[in-house]
């Protein structure tokens, strides 16, 4: 990210005498790739010196000032800092610049020795003629999201702050419908977490200490916890080995007298085969749970994730398709009733202040987050839609590969939470990968039925031999709504590189 400084700006703008092309390249460069910043306290000064110094050249600087992303001036200033007592203006600037971790691009020489941000623009210019081709990938560039919307997240923010509402109310409930009305759910409640989220909802759903619950076999540890919170077993179903998600035809083997609900988990974004799950839980009476907290957005038959079964629970953790900027999570519902148990567990069991129904919970959706959320919400089609594309790219370069690519069933529309493919030698990709900087994750190294937490369900090794082959094969390639085409074609280079048949 950069930051033009008054006097480049100035200079570019009416073209001054004598100044070299390159700088106009670089400010397109910067203007291409989302990353020219102007700070606010920049703003008045800009438009007042255009307007009476160079006229001819004042809707160019608007149409300029339009392209630029406006970065705010920070309250928090230390006048007895040198460049304060120098050039507050220069002072200001450089608080912005650091708001958003810019590099300041100037040609102040003052400015330049005063302050680590600022720099030439010649060597602005060196430094990107020297930059070796290769750039480290992360595996998901969570910072990129926040620079993304940093303007309305702060406008988000502030409104919170001033709202003196600080736990549940206007933001939460705004959120609420929000989400409700995206997901094609009538209801949803905001809670702390996913893993609240899924445990709130099978209390609601009435499951009792000894009662069993249906769970995948391939899951992250959290939907079989949220089990064990209630005081009830999880019983474990083997996955597609296709799609990865529990299989259907398995499910029916494991109802016992005690079964009560089965949660079906929409993995990496892809949705579960819902409608014979659905058509085995009202053959046994059972309720259905899905945990959708890596499926933001996607459908199932066309239909969004949100109501298929009796209730969805959903996380927005960070590095979620909708992850909030802390923790969060939510249920969405047609049912009424849950949604009402719901709303009075998250708050101690309360549905009016100080008088408590049942023993309930503190696990609320806090509104800073609410309001991060419904910013995030209005990018997430967008978002999942850039994912969509990296993930066609992969699946089109790596097909001539002997990496195992996700399959995609007619029936299901995936959000791309991740791209997982499979590799026989998974450590040495992932090794390969590291040395050209390219990041990778496991989703997930260990089953939990393997895990030391439920050791006293005495698995064993080999018990679900299909989980465990995942486990052990699976490899999650960098993806990502920031993830730009250059480092896509890196990944697919250093795949046909180390994992060609
Ligand atoms: C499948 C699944 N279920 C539940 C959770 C729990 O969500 P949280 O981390 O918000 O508690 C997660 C996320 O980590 C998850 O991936």
């Amino acid at each position: 990210m950069y930051l033009f400084d008054n006097n480049f700006v100035i200079d570019i703008i009416t073209n001054r005498e004598g100044i070299s092309e390159k700088y106009s390249d670089i400010v397109i460069f910067c203007l291409k790739y989302k990353q020219a910043y102007l700070s606010t306290s920049q703003l008045h000064n800009l438009r007042f010196v255009f307007k009476k110094h160079y006229k001819d050249y004042y809707q160019d600087y608007l149409i300029f000032e339009k392209k630029c992303k406006i970065i705010k001036t920070p309250s928090y200033v230390d006048f007895e800092t040198a460049l304060a007592e120098m050039d507050m203006d220069d002072y200001l600037i450089e608080l912005s610049a650091q708001v958003v971790n810019a590099k300041i691009l100037t040609f102040d020489k003052k400015f330049i020795v005063m302050s680590n941000l600022a720099m030439h623009p010649d060597d602005f210019y060196q430094l990107a003629l020297s930059k070796t081709e290769s750039e480290n990938i992360p595996f998901l560039d969570l910072k990129a999201t926040q620079q993304e919307l940093s303007t309305e997240l702060e406008q988000s923010f502030d409104r919170v702050l001033n709202s003196g509402w600080y736990i549940l109310g206007p933001e939460v409930d705004a959120f609420e419908a929000e989400f409700a009305a995206y997901c094609e759910a009538k209801h949803c409640v905001g809670v702390a977490n996913g893993l609240d989220a899924l445990h709130l909802a099978l209390l609601a759903l009435g499951v009792q200490p000894g009662d069993e619950v249906i769970v995948p076999s391939n899951t992250y540890i959290a939907t079989w916890l949220a089990v064990s919170q209630c005081g009830a077993i999880p019983v474990p179903v083997e996955p597609d080995a296709a799609t990865y998600n529990i299989d259907p035809t398995r499910i029916e083997a494991a109802i016992t007298a005690r079964t009560k609900v089965i949660i079906p988990v929409h993995l990496y974004g892809q949705p579960a085969d819902m409608a014979p799950i659905l058509a085995i839980a009202r053959k046994h009476g059972l309720r259905v749970l899905e945990d959708g907290a890596q499926a933001h957005g996607s459908r199932y038959q066309g239909k969004r994730i949100g109501a298929h079964g009796d209730v969805v629970a959903w996380s927005f953790y960070p590095g979620k398709n909708l992850g909030a900027y802390g923790d969060g999570g939510a249920i969405t519902t047609d049912d009424p009733e849950i949604a009402d148990r719901i709303n009075v567990l998250r708050n101690y069991g309360s549905r009016v202040k100080y008088v408590n129904e049942v023993r309930g919970f503190n696990s609320r959706l806090d509104p800073l987050q609410a309001a991060a959320l419904r910013v995030k919400l209005k990018v997430l089609d967008e978002w999942n839609a850039r994912r969509a594309n990296i993930a066609a790219r992969y699946s089109h370069e790596l097909v001539n590969t002997d990496l195992i690519l996700p399959t995609v069933p007619t029936w299901a529309e995936p959000v791309w939470h991740l791209y997982v493919v499979q590799h026989p030698q998974r450590e040495n990709v992932q090794k390969a990968l590291q040395a050209a900087g390219i990041s990778t994750l496991i989703h997930y190294p260990i089953p939990p039925h393997l895990q030391t937490a439920y050791a006293e369900l005495s698995f064993a090794e080999g018990d679900f031999p299909i989980a465990e082959r995942i486990h052990q094969n699976v490899l999650s390639l960098p993806i990502g709504p920031h993830l730009d085409n250059a480092g896509v074609e890196a990944v697919i280079a250093a795949l046909k590189a180390t994992a060609n048949a």
